[in-house]
């Protein structure tokens, strides 16, 4: 919805993550105002989304920057330009978001912030779906409800919302909602009731495992870099 919410953050984790299940996968820079995905992946100068939008289609190609993962390419936004949300709205944009899509299996769009601009509204109807990231203790309820809202007048499939940065290892909310949801699936569950295989009885019962606090965080944590970090809430790592 806002800014320094976790957007780049999570997009580059989820193009990540598709990457090691064997998809071949774009991340695509669209915040033109403040670029960071070519940081994340410690990119160097190459032709941008900002040069596609303002210059001639065969410069397409020489916009996807491969990355240390093997089915993983970039699109770096580049330099800003001066009109960002008419450049995201125009035809352009809608034909080379095409071009991508035949190029990958998944084009993963970075975009700005929601609220404070329309560059990201412009761009919504234009993707299969959208997904929403808050931030625990910063964005605004009201904030995330009008950023719903927007997204749902401006005709986008929300796929969901992703809290993002959600305290660990607290007496917080997160801790108590994590030790509830945990004892629910395990303590009343009917195959414990039904006769104590519960845990572990391979009946596939997918949400039995990965509940508790641990699932309940946003540091699911890949570096773009490649370095893997451990589960605590990392410092600022843009
Ligand atoms: N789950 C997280 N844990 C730790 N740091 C995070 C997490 N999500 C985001 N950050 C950090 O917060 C800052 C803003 O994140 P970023 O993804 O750039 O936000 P946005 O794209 O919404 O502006 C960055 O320094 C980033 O590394
Ligand atoms: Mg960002």
């Amino acid at each position: 919805a806002g800014p320094d919410e976790g957007k780049t953050l999570v997009a580059a984790n989820l193009a990540i993550v598709m990457e090691q299940a064997g998809r071949e996968v774009i991340l695509l820079d669209a915040d033109l105002r403040r670029p960071r995905v070519h940081r994340l992946f410690r990119q160097t100068d190459h032709t941008s989304l900002a040069e596609v939008l303002l210059g001639d289609c065969e410069r397409w190609p020489c916009a996807l920057m491969p990355t240390a993962l093997e089915r993983l390419m970039t699109v770096p936004a580049g330099c800003p330009p001066p009109n960002p949300s008419e450049l995201l709205g125009a035809r352009r944009m809608r034909e080379f978001i095409q071009f991508l899509t035949q190029r990958g299996d998944i084009v993963i769009i970075d975009s700005p912030p929601l609220l404070p601009v329309t560059d990201a509204l412009v761009l919504a109807p234009e993707v299969d779906g959208v997904l929403l990231v808050v931030r625990h203790g910063h964005t605004h309820l009201k904030s995330a409800q009008l950023a719903l809202t927007q997204l749902q007048q401006a005709g986008a499939r929300v796929l969901g919302v992703v809290l993002n940065q959600v305290p660990i290892g607290q007496r917080s909310y997160g801790y108590h909602y994590g030790y509830y949801y945990r004892s629910y699936y395990t303590d009343n569950s009917p195959d414990d009731r039904g006769g104590g295989a519960g845990r572990g009885n391979g009946s596939g019962r997918g949400h039995s495992r990965g509940h508790g606090r641990e699932g309940s965080s946003g540091a699911t944590t890949h570096r773009p870099d490649g370095r893997s970090v451990s589960r605590a809430p990392a410092p600022d790592r843009a």
